[in-house]
């Protein structure tokens, strides 16, 4: 049974609705009730018609411990104040107590506040106790695992345990805590102040119930999770990489259809990605005993994946059929890992549901049959256009694959000399693929003719240079050279010296390497002449 005192439903979240939604108004006679037998039990006091819990005497019981969550945090005054407020901290409270880390159970009202009747007068329920009543009454002496945020281990969860116990006179309240880590937007605290609220349908309008899972899976449920583009990026790519897998072994699943296409030898590829598959299973299992480390066990279901994917292009490279009954066993797992996980709602075996969410006709069993009819004739249409080369039927053809079908939410894959694949996918992503592709191949052409201007442009100044004969080349520098000898080769520099060896050794490289380029040049004119 899990209670839960406030709560959204968001189902588009796929999160497990409660079994109990309580209100706390609804429960002052047994918060009342709580409260006098703490008092009876020796671990409360009444004080000024308010009721304050015993924390000394409660923590020097032999059975009890004060604080078992954060014991270092008795006496934290600012956590206190921060937890309390001035319920139980301001001065005239601070005088009514028998120590300062003593808790209110029951407030006395001032005039004006909400009060209920009680045996001490009017008054209402101290914070925690609301809690302790609440889930006491409902689930009785102990519970398995009580959640909560970080933030809420001390003050809040420290009394609550303390004064249940005491009241049920145990120390198993609660088995285990879980305290789960905060949830950052873009490395702030989310705040209505900082205006970086972000409520669960703002989320939702962005990213899918799904995809927002997957980032949660893919941290540490008691890390801070930083909300932002960042994160939902990695999730979003994680998605699409199951996915396309999961569309890669149905279309490998799907053909041929007789029973014989499952009887299928293991060489050591096999052999190799089943032992990688069962070592995934085994270190994901291992991982959610480690305290539940979802984000392990989805890095090593990309790892499994990735393996397959490799095993499959080694497959198809050399021409040869993956093995189906062990892509079909490593999907299956996949897929019901990640139903586990709520990644995926529905029944079917293998992947995400087709067609979007909320749409629940079988759309792989209604359709396929079809599409394969339709592949297989392209398929056959296209072999016999190349053989001919009748280009507009291999362009009719591309028009199908590119425009058509992504249209309808279908993906044809065409590798050359193996036949087609088929793969179902939801329209607004292969069209949000379509135009990727297209701007991807727009700025290749631009890249290319870029390229190609510029190649152009150099072998201009080339042949610029080429035609210059070497008894020009230096003739033009007036100011570096002042004579020159009859091959046109300077001799003196501006100021009218005689250039040093080593100046003229330096020249006569550039010369004899002129020389080369123009003879080619003069040849090349030949040949073309
Ligand atoms: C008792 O409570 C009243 C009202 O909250 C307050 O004014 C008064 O100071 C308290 N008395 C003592 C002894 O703390
Ligand atoms: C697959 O690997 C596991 C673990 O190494 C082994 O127990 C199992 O027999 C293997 N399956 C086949 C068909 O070889
Ligand atoms: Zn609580």
């Amino acid at each position: 049974v899990h209670v839960v005192s406030s709560y959204n439903l968001s189902p588009n979240l796929f999160v497990l609705p409660p079994d109990v939604l309580t209100r706390v108004s609804e429960y002052v006679p047994e918060i009342v009730e709580f409260v006098e037998r703490i008092v009876k039990n020796g671990y409360g006091y009444e004080s000024n018609s308010s009721v304050y819990f015993d924390t000394a005497k409660f923590d020097t019981s032999p059975q009890h411990s004060y604080a078992k969550l954060v014991p270092e945090a008795v006496g934290d005054q600012k956590a206190l104040q921060e937890g309390e407020g001035d319920l139980s901290i301001s001065a005239d409270r601070l005088s009514e107590k028998k120590s300062q880390n003593d808790f209110a159970l029951w407030k006395a009202s001032k005039p004006g506040e909400p009060s209920w009747d009680s045996p001490w007068g009017k008054g209402r329920p101290g914070w925690h106790i609301e809690c302790s009543a609440m889930a006491g009454t409902i689930l009785g002496e102990s519970m398995d695992i009580h959640g909560g945020g970080f933030d809420l281990r001390f003050p809040h969860h420290d009394n609550e345990l303390a004064q249940s116990e005491a009241y049920f006179d145990n120390d198993y309240w609660v088995r285990y805590f879980l305290h789960t880590g905060h949830l950052t937007i873009a490395g702030c605290k989310m705040s209505k102040s900082l205006k970086n609220f972000i409520t669960i349908k703002d989320a939702l309008a962005k990213n899918t119930g799904r995809q927002l899972r997957l980032a949660f899976l893919m941290h540490s449920w008691k890390d801070t999770l930083d909300y932002s583009s960042n994160t939902m990026e990695s999730a979003v790519q994680y998605e699409k990489f199951m996915n396309e897998f999961f569309l890669t072994v149905k279309d490998v699943l799907r053909a041929p259809t007789d029973i014989t296409g499952r009887f299928e030898k293991w060489e050591e590829p096999e052999v190799e990605l089943n032992n990688s598959f069962y070592e995934r299973k085994r270190l994901v299992h291992v991982a959610l005993c480690d305290n539940m480390d979802t984000r392990t066990a989805l890095e090593e279901m990309r790892v499994l994946v990735g393996h397959s994917n490799s095993y499959i292009a080694n497959r198809k490279s050399a021409k040869l059929r993956p093995n189906r009954l062990l892509l079909e066993g490593i999907a299956t797992y996949l897929t019901y890992m990640l139903k586990v996980f709520g990644a995926i709602e529905g029944s079917e075996p293998i992947g995400f549901p087709v067609g979007g969410q909320g749409q629940n006709v079988d759309l792989e069993s209604t359709v396929m049959p079809y599409l394969s009819v339709l592949s297989d004739f392209r398929e056959g249409v296209r072999k016999i256009a190349r053989e001919q080369k009748v280009t507009e039927l291999l362009e009719l053809c591309d028009v199908v694959r590119d425009d058509t079908l992504p249209e309808l939410g279908v993906r044809l894959e065409d590798h050359e000399g193996l036949s087609t694949v088929v793969k179902l996918v939801d329209r607004e992503t292969l069209l949000k693929e379509r135009d990727e592709k297209k701007k991807l191949e727009e700025e290749k052409k631009r890249k290319k003719e870029e390229a190609a201007k510029k190649k152009q442009e150099q072998e201009m100044a080339k042949l610029a240079k080429m035609k210059v004969p070497p008894c020009e080349m230096f003739r033009s520098e007036t100011d570096k050279y002042s004579k020159f000898d009859e091959t046109g080769f300077p001799t003196h520099d501006a100021e009218g010296k005689e250039l040093s060896k080593g100046q003229a050794k330096k020249l006569r490289k550039l010369f004899e390497a002129q020389e080369k380029l123009h003879s080619e040049y003069l040849q090349m004119n030949q040949n073309g002449n």
